[in-house]
């Protein structure tokens, strides 16, 4: 279910290499963001006392490893992410129907079997950073709305909760696959903000009004000159 609060709509990337940074940014914005994400950079180097630490504090987390692998690898993963006790995690949709089920029934199981609310399970249709010229290397023909629109709808039928997509993808995502399907959406940038490498932007007002649930945020408060001031005019923009 989407969030009614609006801070508890802000997914922070912790986009940092060491625990001790990861720990002063929790401890920052712990009562303005919803969720903290952890993402494959501080997961390798800090691991799963990263996790810990933020679920000590009281705060969720995301655990962004994007798996993609075959269906028996995948569903492990997921077991442990479970185990973890992480409130998102996520996966390619191109690793298939066959992964993304085995998955979803994997954690199911071991999140009943502990007694713990199962994760809400998240997939990557195409990365953002992918255009069409990347999707013809590597032999996808279609256009890229079209297969951003197929591979959601894939992820609906096999019990994913929802998605992870650039906020021009709403549209055809929403038509597809109905308003109860959570849409994550990073590229969130103010007309104001630097837009770093995101190319395809939006405030976080506009991705709200199109539809999105959650939305990831790192460098327009991480680097703004007063974070918690940013995060207060984000929060503002959305409610
Ligand atoms: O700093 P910025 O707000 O651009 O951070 C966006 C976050 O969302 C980063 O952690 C990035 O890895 C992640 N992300 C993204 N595009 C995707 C998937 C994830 O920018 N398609």
């Amino acid at each position: 279910m989407s969030p009614v609060n609006p801070k508890d709509k802000i997914i922070f990337a912790l986009d940092v290499e060491h625990f001790g940074e990861a720990q002063h940014w929790v401890n920052l914005l712990k009562d303005r963001v919803g969720i903290f994400k952890v993402g494959k950079q501080l997961f390798t180097h800090a691991g799963p006392k990263v996790i810990d630490m933020i679920r000590k504090k009281g705060q969720k987390v995301f655990l962004d490893l994007k798996y993609h692998d075959i269906p028996n690898t995948v569903a492990k993963a997921g077991e442990e992410a479970t185990k973890l006790e992480v409130a998102m995690f996520n996966l390619h949709a191109l690793g298939g129907l066959a992964m993304m089920k085995k998955t979803v029934e994997a954690s199911r199981v071991i999140a009943k079997g502990l007694g713990i609310p199962k994760p809400l399970i998240l997939a990557v249709t195409i990365l953002t950073s992918m255009d069409e010229e990347a999707l013809r290397e590597v032999g996808v023909q279609g256009p890229l709305l079209e297969e951003v629109g197929r591979l959601a709808f894939l992820s609906l039928k096999a019990g994913m909760d929802g998605v992870v997509a650039s906020p021009q993808e709403i549209g055809i995502i929403r038509e597809r696959c109905g308003e109860k399907f959570l849409i994550v959406t990073p590229g969130i940038r103010h007309p104001s903000d630097k837009r770093d490498d995101q190319k395809r932007t939006m405030s976080p007002k506009e991705a709200i009004a199109a539809g999105a649930d959650y939305l990831v945020i790192g460098r327009p408060i991480k680097e703004a000159k007063d974070p918690l001031e940013a995060v207060e005019r984000i929060i503002e923009d959305i409610s």
